[in-house]
């Protein structure tokens, strides 16, 4: 089982979700792995540079996290492998890749920011990493206005990439159920522009915050989460 997880924007709940698919995958037994193949924004390790996304992920978790490229500046990966003079190479994170891959029954995949964040000044994108990867997407953003937008430009660029398997979810902010009505509207419309079978919703819940590792009501939420999933074998 193996799926690409990117957003409509950075900071939008990519390593969240991430960690949360990771745990269901844990929790059913299997081998499981996160690679976060692009890291830009690294923090400082005794050794070296780390990943806070495979931290967090691996903390909440337990699967094993992987990073291939680790840049310092909080950047487009473009720019900060610039500003290292180390060119991404999109064969070398492929191979990373199928490596971890051969050795784990589930690998998540993390993107960095969103699909269209370039790789390098060719056209090189994140969404080809996903699109070589062969694997499915599976879009976090957040519900409520602007939404619809987001989500279909992120959905379209996928699909013109030749990237049909998609799923959705949406975080929502629970504080206001005024708003109720008009993310389940959200959920129909890109269900009908999309033909897209799974999108979910799931709240946006207290004390979370990655960079810092608070798990907050991390616990709740995969509750949640595995409610939602529940009797569908992979998500789709
Ligand atoms: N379901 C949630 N409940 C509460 N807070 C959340 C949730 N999802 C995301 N957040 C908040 O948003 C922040 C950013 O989330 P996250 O790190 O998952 O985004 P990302 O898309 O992976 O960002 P990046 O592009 O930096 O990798 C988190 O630190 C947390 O504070
Ligand atoms: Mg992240």
């Amino acid at each position: 089982m193996e799926f690409f997880i990117s957003g409509t924007d950075t900071g939008i709940g990519k390593t969240v979700l991430s960690a949360l698919i990771c745990r269901y995958y844990v929790d059913k037994g299997l081998k499981t792995a996160y690679y976060k193949a692009i890291q830009t924004g690294a923090i400082k390790k005794n050794n070296g540079l780390g990943s806070g996304d495979v931290d967090f992920v691996q903390n909440f978790s337990r699967a094993k996290g992987y990073s291939s490229l680790l840049f310092k500046k909080p950047a487009s990966p473009h720019y900060a492998s610039e500003l290292e003079n180390r060119e991404i190479i999109l064969e070398k994170l492929l191979s990373d890749y199928r490596s971890i891959a051969t050795q784990h029954e589930v690998v998540i995949s993390e993107g960095a920011g969103g699909l269209f964040v370039p790789l390098d000044r060719k056209g090189t994108t994140m969404g080809h990493l996903c699109r070589e990867m062969g694997v499915p997407l599976i879009l976090a953003g957040r519900a409520g206005l602007g939404t619809i937008n987001h989500s279909a430009l992120s959905l379209n660029y996928a699909k013109m990439l030749g990237i049909d398997r998609q799923a959705v979810f949406l975080f929502s902010d629970a504080k206001d159920p005024s708003n109720l009505e008009l993310e389940l509207d959200n959920v129909s419309m890109l269900k009908e522009l999309f033909g897209i079978k799974h999108i979910y919703r799931l709240p946006l819940v207290f004390g979370v915050d990655v960079d810092k590792m608070c798990f907050g009501q991390m616990e709740g939420l995969y509750h949640d989460f595995t409610e939602l999933v529940k009797e569908k074998d992979d998500l789709f």
